[in-house]
């Protein structure tokens, strides 16, 4: 069994973000900041992963509520240490303890293996040199070289300003030192907070070795403040995305206009035109083309399957060499057999397409069970709301139905059966014949058009 502990500090209010929503549930690629470090938190394998939260109270907790986590609360924010010492009741001494941030959520978790190592022979803490370290704790080391002690931006000196090696703030040490460290705390300082990176010069008197770790890319420990920050990183982000997906064979028109929230797979030979957006869980298999402005949420999209410029997917199953759009909207449960067709200004929800069926234009067909190489023509409404209940349209195979035609669910439109245009379908239309309800045409003899008197 680990004897890691991870804790995430994630009680700030943060204040520059000027929202009503907590800093940590703002989203990066679609999901809460906090959430993204639970991941990385979950990828170490640890004992326990222990949540501070405080400033807007239980909606933190509720929203990402799972049995593997423990919530403390903090309920006045008196600083990143005294954070941390509401969560020791809940930590054992023998555990190995790491601190995390719920508004650094880029942290690799290669990064956080090697903080582990050094906090369990001693005291890691993850630091980087930025060019511009302002607002940063900055490290303070001795002419060898070694740790010190950290200073906050508030509290340094100029000379100590200087020093461009900051703290991103995560730390690894004994859960035991670290608890006494902590009784130790006073918040003498220009903030009046009680400072968690205070604990690092008691480490060092102590003579417990304090080491540090730098994380491969700068972005890792970079913090969310504003929402300028979380632009800047999410744009970072997606595009560390795109490239991860063009080096597994994906074309990617332009890496900087996709937007990807959620956990996708693509197939080799994909190609993404601009402006795509891609959220939960999708799939889009081999040779498949998303047009411009294309939506797709939590689908699947078959090999070599063509998707038009703005197209709405959600919920729905696309088969291979199918053809949509553009502007073909998919609601939850369209499930498309290969090589079906759906056109422009269509909407299909709950209904299955069969094999080669064609819905071309202007259409809503909603609970409908469509068999295979039915053409439905312009316009055709399936009406499936009595205004109380829903009721499904069965349209069999082979079936071709008229412009404008509406089939009033229940109904059943037998295989081969034609529907005329204009036709409002109430009750079965049989097998192989052409059904039409609309009045014959008729032209009256003599009449004019009236006359302004
Ligand atoms: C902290 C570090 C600083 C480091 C920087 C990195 C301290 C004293 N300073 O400064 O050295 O360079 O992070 O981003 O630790 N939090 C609580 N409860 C509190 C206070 C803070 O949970 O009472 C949480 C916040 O939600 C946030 C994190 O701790 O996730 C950091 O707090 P913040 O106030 O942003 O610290 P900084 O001043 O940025
Ligand atoms: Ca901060």
């Amino acid at each position: 069994m680990s004897n890691l502990t991870i804790v995430i500090l994630a009680a700030g209010q943060g204040t520059r973000m000027k929202s009503r929503l907590p800093k940590v549930l703002h989203p990066l690629a679609g999901r809460p900041l906090l959430a993204h470090v639970i991941d990385t938190a979950r990828s170490l394998k640890p004992a326990k992963i222990i949540i501070v939260y405080g400033h807007g109270g239980e909606q933190v907790p509720e929203t990402l509520a799972s049995d593997d986590l423990t919530w403390v609360e903090q309920t006045e924010q008196l600083g990143t240490g005294h954070a941390v010492e509401q969560a020791m009741a809940e930590i054992d001494d023998e555990s190995n303890l790491l601190i995390l941030y719920g508004d650094v959520p880029f942290t690799q978790t290669n990064t956080l293996a090697e903080m582990v190592r050094l906090g369990s022979e001693g005291f890691g803490l993850l630091t980087v040199h930025l060019s511009d370290p302002t607002g940063y704790g900055r490290i303070v080391r001795n002419s060898h070289g070694e740790v010190l002690r950290i200073v906050e931006e508030k509290d340094a000196s100029e000379a100590e300003r200087g020093i461009t090696e900051i703290n991103s703030g995560i730390m690894c040490t004994s859960a035991k030192l670290m608890r006494d460290w902590l009784g130790r705390l006073e918040n003498n300082n220009a903030q009046k907070e009680f400072y968690l990176t205070d604990t690092i010069a008691m480490a060092v008197a102590t003579g417990v070795p304090v080491n540090t770790a730098h994380p491969a890319m700068e972005q890792e420990v970079i913090g969310i403040n504003s929402r300028s920050q979380l632009a800047e990183l999410e744009r970072y982000y997606q595009l560390q995305l795109a490239e991860q997906l063009m080096a597994s064979g994906v074309t990617i028109i332009d890496p900087s206009r996709l937007d990807i929230r959620g956990d996708v797979q693509i197939a080799t030979d994909v190609t993404i035109d601009i402006n795509v957006i891609l959220q939960g869980n999708v799939r889009i298999e081999a040779g498949a083309s998303i047009g411009p402005n294309c939506v797709i949420i939590d689908s699947s999209i078959g090999e070599g399957a063509e998707l038009l410029p703005n197209c709405v997917i959600e919920n729905s199953s696309v088969g291979a060499g199918c053809q949509l759009g553009p502007f073909a909207r998919l609601r939850p449960g369209a499930m498309l057999s290969d090589n079906a067709k759906v056109g422009n200004f269509v909407e299909i929800k709950n209904s299955s397409i069969g094999r080669g069926s064609k819905v071309n234009h202007l259409s809503y067909i909603g609970d409908t069970s469509m068999g295979e190489g039915v053409n439905i023509g312009a316009g055709t409404i399936t009406a499936n709301y009595d205004g109380a209940n829903k009721h499904r349209t069965v349209i069999e195979d082979k079936v071709s139905t008229g412009a404008n035609s509406v089939m009033v669910a229940p109904v059943t439109i037998e295989t081969g059966a034609t529907i005329g245009a204009g036709s409002v379908i109430t009750k079965t239309a049989p097998e192989g014949q052409l059904t039409l309800t609309r009045a014959k045409q008729v032209t009256i003899e003599g009449w004019q058009r009236p006359v302004k008197k």
